[in-house]
């Protein structure tokens, strides 16, 4: 017989003591205060161009390693409106690269994946290496003045992969530093879940009329699930019970599943894995990473340039191949289910309502609760990197 595979992955003791506490004396962590946050930062033009600015001096998710799996992988993808060839090279690196032609600014390559050693632009036939992004073949280069190879690469951007995503800087200064970036903290809590040796099972876009904060905060909330989604996920997870870990610029909530509530209020043993305990690590500025019992919810939500009621959420589900099999497969299918249910039929329609109502009395202001404490963390930190770009300016 097969030795049965550990499907679920371990959680910090002091974290589930703390969360069994909670359960028990029907208490969750608090903030010292609300968070007010004015309603027109999800409406205002200039407002959202403050953020894509941040944003985009960041380092940010683009890609998952699978996607490039080979040397010579690429695929296209515009993000926060930016046409990006993200390949990997012959020493294996991923390379995120703007799609942009240095002749007159055609796109290099116009399929959406495949594996190339050189891009060639099909407006007028320049060509790029792939390792690199050097200019290589000008067609009728002697009707033009001289061109300097140095000079006319592909603009390349901060590229580094960990934890098995390929994080890009997408402006040209800046660079990713991401062990520092994300802190030990965070690599101690994304590593156990192998996201590098992972592959995308559930693979979704979906472009909603929703400012992507809105979009964050839904997933994010914790007292929602019982009133929202009665009879789904609101039977599955404890509303308004959690445990909340500040990283610096990222954060992490722990919640408990309700099975793990009957255990706490039995005071019996139980191991505190992500079978009873989910969490939801935010890594700033738009990713999340949500820990489902035995894969990984991967989260990225862009807001739309120059729209700020419009955003783009990229949802993969992510399953360590060591794990992977049919039956898990069908388990994550499930999931996706219940997910796209609550996704589609109750948080984005609510979400959409708040954006509405946003847009209708900008005057107005949202309230974050002392226990919505990683809602506030986010829009918070977002506040502090816009003030600190402003004083920069
Ligand atoms: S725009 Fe690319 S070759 Fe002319
Ligand atoms: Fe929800």
């Amino acid at each position: 017989m097969q030795p049965e595979k550990k499907l679920d992955i371990a959680v910090n003791e002091a974290v589930s003591q703390r969360l069994v506490t909670h359960l028990r004396e029907d208490t969750t962590d608090l903030a010292e205060h609300d968070l007010f946050v004015p309603a027109s930062d999800f409406v205002s033009h200039d407002r959202a161009a403050s953020e894509v600015a941040v944003m985009k001096s960041l380092p940010m998710v683009v890609a998952h390693a699978s996607e490039i799996r080979d040397n010579g992988d690429f695929l296209t993808r515009e993000i926060l409106d930016m046409p990006l060839l993200i390949a990997r090279q012959s020493d294996g690196k991923a390379q995120v690269y703007l799609n942009m032609c240095r002749h007159r600014g055609g796109r290099v390559e116009q399929a959406a994946q495949g594996n190339k050693r050189v891009f060639m632009c099909q407006y007028h036939g320049w060509s790029y290496d792939r390792d690199g992004g050097r200019l290589r073949t000008v067609p009728f280069e002697s009707s033009f003045e001289k061109i300097d190879r140095g000079c006319n690469s592909l603009i390349a951007f901060p590229t580094e992969e960990r934890h098995g995503l390929v994080f890009a800087v997408l402006s040209e200064q800046g660079a990713t530093a991401l062990a520092e970036y994300l802190g030990a903290e965070v690599d101690a809590q994304m590593a156990p879940w192998q996201l590098e040796a992972s592959s995308v099972v559930i693979d979704k876009t979906f472009t909603l009329d929703i400012n992507w904060k809105l979009v964050m905060d839904g997933a994010i909330d914790i007292i929602h699930p019982r009133f929202l989604h009665p009879g789904g996920v609101g039977d599955l997870i404890e509303s308004n019970v959690g445990v909340f870990k500040d990283y610096g610029r990222h954060c992490q909530h722990f919640g408990a599943r309700t099975k793990l509530k009957a255990l706490a209020k039995a005071e019996a043993g139980f191991s505190g894995g992500s079978k009873y305990i989910g969490s939801n690590l935010v890594i700033y500025p738009n990713s999340m990473m949500i820990a489902a019992p035995e894969h990984v919810e991967f989260w990225t939500v862009w807001p739309c340039v120059g729209q700020p009621g419009r955003s783009i959420t990229h949802l993969r589900f992510l399953v360590r191949d060591a794990i992977l099999d049919d039956a898990l497969r069908a388990r994550v299918d499930k999931s996706w289910e219940i997910l796209q249910h609550a996704a589609t039929q109750e948080d984005w329609p609510m979400e959409r309502f708040i954006q509405q109502n946003a847009e209708a009395w900008p005057q107005g202001q949202y309230r974050y609760g002392r226990s919505e404490l990683a809602c506030a963390h986010l829009h918070r930190q977002l506040q502090r990197d816009i003030d600190a770009a402003a004083g920069q300016a």
